[in-house]
């Protein structure tokens, strides 16, 4: 029975209300560059969402997202995953660390590991995550790579729950960009890159403003909004035919 395995979102999502006083508690996981999570406190600000980003964290000293942040003001933590010699115990220090800040929501925004089910069940119904290809189309790694050898012609990013099962949780939004002649895995990655740069800061303000819902057979409802469709045709085109 399908309806069995599904998560049940039905009542566990933060409540957030729409006009609520309180501003949404976001804590951001990065790896690397960040620009995902930069993406997202930019519009945060310059859009006045009712969200506070409270911490950004890190897996490795070195992930230049960890420096940008710093140097906005925004607080940091760096849990290495090399000093932990299991999985497991790893996702315990990052759960203890983010539950430091009591987040509504943590984003996933190029966090390069595989979590555990125990750490997605501490984090169930507040963890979201951008993954580079229009899922279910080519979950896991090199999903630009994986594109261009199947010769598909469109192909994009998508924000979802986080769910145990990787790169399967309930669909927020997605985004999509054609693929052209002649296109290398790093210019696909670069043009997809623009969008994710539009989706994400538009789901985090959803969750901010508590549109985010769980509607039926768990899929995501998205209160007062029409279309969690983005198309980028127009994104600058980097490398292919143009
Ligand atoms: C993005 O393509 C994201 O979808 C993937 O890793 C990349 C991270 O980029 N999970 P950035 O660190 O946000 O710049």
């Amino acid at each position: 029975m399908e309806s069995a395995i599904l998560p049940d979102f039905s009542s566990s999502l933060p409540d957030r209300g729409h006009s609520s006083a309180v501003p949404c508690r976001f804590v951001i996981l990065v790896s690397g560059q960040g620009s995902n999570m930069q993406a997202i406190v930019q519009a945060c600000r310059e859009q006045g969402w009712p969200a506070d980003i409270v911490a950004v964290i890190a897996n490795r000293e070195e992930a230049a997202g960890l420096a940008w942040a710093q140097a906005q003001g925004i607080e940091t933590a760096c849990v290495p995953h090399r000093d932990y010699s299991s999985r497991e115990a790893f996702d315990q220090a990052l759960a203890d660390a983010i539950d430091r800040y009591s987040p509504d929501y943590v984003l996933l925004a190029g966090f390069m590991r595989v979590l555990t089910p125990g750490f997605v069940r501490h984090f169930e119904h507040r963890l979201v995550n951008i993954h580079p290809s229009l899922l279910p189309a080519f979950p896991g790694l090199h999903t630009h790579a994986q594109a261009l050898a199947k010769g598909v012609q469109v192909h994009g990013c998508t924000v979802h729950f986080v769910t145990p099962l990787l790169d399967s949780g309930p669909i927020i939004a997605q985004g999509a960009v054609p693929i052209l002649a002649g296109d290398a895995p790093e210019a696909l990655a670069q043009r997809v890159l623009q969008v994710e740069h539009r989706i994400y800061p538009q789901v985090a303000r959803w969750l901010s403003e508590g549109r985010v819902e769980m509607g039926e057979a768990g899929r995501v409802e998205v209160q007062g909004v029409e279309s969690r469709f983005f198309y980028g045709g127009d994104v600058q085109i980097t490398g292919g035919q143009q």
